[in-house]
Order: C-alpha cells, then sequence, then structure tokens
C-alpha cells in the first residue's frame, strides 16, 4: 500500500478531546503524533461549549459517570497550571463555584433530591435559603425561592483552552492536519494500518477516534461504529459594563456563566436536529426567558453573540471510551462527551494515553467500553 503519511499515533478529530488525547501521549513520550481535522481545530463542539466543570450541577446521582466527572475536576488545578507553565496561555480557571437556584415548587423539589443525594455521598454541598442566596449573588430573581452552593463545580474558558492545547501541539511537534476529513479507515489481517480521505491516506499504527458528533459517520470494513448523535445547544451571551455575577449559576432549565471577559453566557439549548447548526430564533427566545427567570436585571440587554454547537450524545447519553473491537487492539475511540466533554477532557486524555502507550486498563475503559452496544438497539 502507499501511504503518503506516516505516524505512529493518528488522532482523527481536533477538538477539546483529541487535542488533550495527543498532549498526553506526547508527555508519555510517544513517537510521531498526527491530529487530522476536517476543518479548523478547536472550532466545533467544545468552541461552542460554556466551559462549565459542573459535576454536581449536571448528574444526576453519585454513580460511576459522576466519579468520572469528579475526577476529571480534580485534575484541572493542575491541568491549568501545566498548560499555563507550558504555552504561556491562561485557561482562566475559575473557582468561584456554582449556585443551584429553585424558583417553583418543582425545582424546589428537585434541588432537596440533589442535595440529598449528593449529602449522602459526602460531597461539599450547601443547602441555602434564598436570603443567603442573594447574599452571594445579589442580582438573582426575587422569586428565587432557596438554592444549592456547590463550592467545587468550577469553569473555565473553554475557548482558552483550545487556544493552549492548540499552541502545546504546535510547541512540542504535534502534528495537525486541517481541513482533512477521514472517510474510512484501513484494515489488513485485523488491524488497523491507517485512514483514508477518499484520495489521500495516512499510514499509523494506533488510530485514536476523537470525532465528536461525527463519529458514526466513519466507515470501517466490517466494522461497525459506536452510534453517535448530534444534539445542538445554542447559547446567547449579554455584556454588562461591571461583571454582574461572580459564580455560575443555574435554574433546572437554564444557566449563565460570568465571563472575565465581561460577558454573561445564557445556555443552552438540546435540540435533536441532526447536523444543523443554525441559530434560531425560538432558541434565541427561549434562552432569553430563562436567563430573565435567572436574573431579571438582564432584561434591558438585547443578545450580542448567539452561537450553536453539536454536542455528540450515545444511545445511552454516556462516554464511549477504550479500544472498539476485541479483534483489533489499535483502534481506540474516545467520544460521546455529550453535556461534558470539557470537564471530562484530562480524565478521558489520561486514561486513553494509559491504555494506548501504558498498557494501562483503567476501569473506566470497561464501565464505558464501546462494547456496551453490541447488544443493544440503537435509539
Ligand atoms: P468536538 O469539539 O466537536 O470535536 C470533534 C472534532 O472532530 C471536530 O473538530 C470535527 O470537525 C472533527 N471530525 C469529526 N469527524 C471527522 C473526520 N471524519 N475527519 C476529521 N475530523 C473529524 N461541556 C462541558 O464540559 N461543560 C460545558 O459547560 C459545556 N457546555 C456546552 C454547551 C453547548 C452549547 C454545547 C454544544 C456543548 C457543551 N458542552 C459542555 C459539551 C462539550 O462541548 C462537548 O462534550 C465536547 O466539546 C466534545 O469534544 P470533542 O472533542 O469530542 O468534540
Ligand atoms: N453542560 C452544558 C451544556 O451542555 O449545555
Amino acid at each position: 500500500m502507499n501511504l503518503s503519511k506516516n505516524s505512529e499515533i493518528l488522532i482523527i478529530g481536533g477538538g477539546v478531546i483529541g487535542l488533550a488525547i495527543a498532549r498526553e501521549l506526547r508527555k508519555r513520550g510517544a513517537g510521531r503524533i498526527t491530529v487530522l481535522e476536517r476543518g479548523a481545530i478547536g472550532s466545533e463542539s467544545s468552541y461552542a461549549a460554556a466551559g462549565m466543570l459542573a459535576p454536581q450541577a449536571e448528574a444526576d446521582e453519585a454513580d460511576d459517570f459522576f466519579h468520572l466527572c469528579d475526577e476529571s475536576n480534580k485534575l484541572y488545578p493542575q491541568f491549568a497550571e501545566e498548560l499555563l507553565a507550558e504555552t504561556g496561555v491562561s485557561i482562566e480557571l475559575d473557582r468561584r463555584g456554582t449556585l443551584y437556584l429553585a424558583l417553583t415548587d418543582g425545582d424546589v423539589r428537585q434541588i432537596r433530591h440533589r442535595f440529598a443525594w449528593q449529602e449522602r455521598a459526602g460531597l461539599n454541598v450547601e443547602h441555602l435559603s434564598a436570603n443567603e442566596a442573594r447574599k452571594l449573588e445579589p442580582f438573582i430573581s426575587p422569586d428565587v425561592r432557596e438554592a444549592l452552593f456547590f463550592p467545587n463545580d468550577w469553569q473555565v474558558e473553554n475557548r482558552k483552552l483550545l487556544a493552549a492545547l492548540g499552541k502545546y501541539a504546535e510547541i512540542n511537534d504535534i502534528e495537525i492536519v486541517e481541513n482533512t476529513e477521514i472517510k474510512s479507515l484501513l484494515i489488513e489481517k485485523n488491524k488497523i494500518v491507517g485512514a483514508e480521505t477518499g484520495g489521500e491516506k495516512f499510514a499509523a499504527q494506533t488510530v485514536v477516534l476523537a470525532t465528536g458528533a461525527w463519529t458514526s459517520l466513519i466507515k470501517a470494513d466490517g466494522l461497525t461504529m459506536p452510534f453517535v448523535k448530534p444534539i445542538r445547544g445554542q447559547i446567547t451571551t449579554y455584556r454588562t459594563a461591571k461583571r454582574l455575577f461572580g459564580t455560575v449559576i443555574y435554574s433546572p432549565r437554564g444557566y449563565l456563566v460570568p465571563r472575565r471577559d465581561g460577558r454573561i453566557l445564557a445556555g443552552a439549548t438540546v435540540e435533536d436536529v441532526g447536523f444543523d447548526k443554525s441559530v434560531t430564533a425560538d432558541g434565541v427566545d427561549f434562552l432569553r426567558e430563562n436567563a430573565f427567570e435567572i436574573a431579571p436585571s438582564l432584561v434591558n440587554l438585547a443578545p450580542d453573540e448567539t452561537w450553536a454547537g453539536l454536542r455528540p450524545r450515545a444511545a445511552d447519553g454516556l462516554p464511549i471510551l477504550g479500544a472498539l473491537s476485541p479483534e483489533i487492539e489499535n483502534l481506540f475511540v474516545a467520544t460521546a462527551h455529550y453535556r461534558n466533554g470539557i470537564l471530562l477532557a484530562p480524565e478521558t486524555a489520561k486514561i486513553l494515553a494509559d491504555a494506548i502507550v501504558g498498557n494501562v486498563e483503567s476501569k473506566y475503559l470497561k464501565i464505558f467500553s464501546p462494547r456496551r452496544f453490541q447488544a443493544a438497539k440503537a435509539f
């Protein structure tokens, strides 16, 4: 076979997951690493995200998924420090915590349930009265009934994170090939030998699929790709002269993320509309309603910018991590991080790099294995 490029490890997909894995592999001494990207690196879901690191606001019980999120969150302070030292880019890790508001009877029941399971699990969570919540964040709605405070749910500026990972690749000899869409994987005698675009071929000893919402579109003879669906999320932003909020603020219907540069991100829609990244009037209205419900003082502001991204979701809503097939040892998948890919990037990278170059099998590779769907029907 005449293959035009040759890598020890080929990572397909240059979002936060592919770039974070590339970095971990480089730190563990892997040889030639190439990241192939359809468009520009860091321009899809990872760019559209809100950057919340929110295991306690987003998980529903203290299960394996929660523990994966929690472990990844705990890696962030060191991850941020290392990236700053390695690249000079601050990812703006903000550890002021997250407030979760109850505004209706149903919300009160919901946050009390959340408080109960988190207290049972020994997590750091505070149940606040409305007055206590307003002391923390004076601009929240007078309709707030009570709230939870999660001191360990944080945020990062995900676009800076992507910039840092891109810079790391640039200065650490990780080859980035943009505008290159892989259509199929090349298999010979039960081994992946590379990938092709339809014209160009890339040889590799190991291939990692970090292709987010597009994972199911890749072809490989005799192999079924995991089923991953795009779920659109729209976010709108507001700008205020002075920073109105310190913490990230959730209600059960939406969230506000205050950024260092004065923007407030109001998120997010959750829409099953295929590969359509349009911004819609309905989406903007929905986001405005949720934002005003949390903080009525935003009512006089016009939205500044609105964008949409495609979250990668598996049939069960959980990440897909590890070797795709028992017969093929050199093909790995890291996808379907759905609503938590920014949060899960450092732990995913560590687990995958350990498996690929260290031969260390994290328990999460069994729990979130792509093989769990073999007997299951797609949704
Ligand atoms: P992506 O960033 O989409 O990257 C995949 C890359 O693969 C893309 O660049 C794509 O072009 C490339 N690719 C695909 N197919 C091919 C191919 N065949 N050949 C070459 N390249 C290919 N997560 C959080 O943790 N916290 C949040 O606050 C948060 N908020 C969110 C808000 C919104 C509105 C959205 C949409 C998502 C949010 N998420 C959040 C989820 C998070 O963005 C995703 O889970 C994460 O970005 C997934 O990372 P990824 O690298 O797998 O995907
Ligand atoms: N985790 C926030 C979102 O996906 O909208």
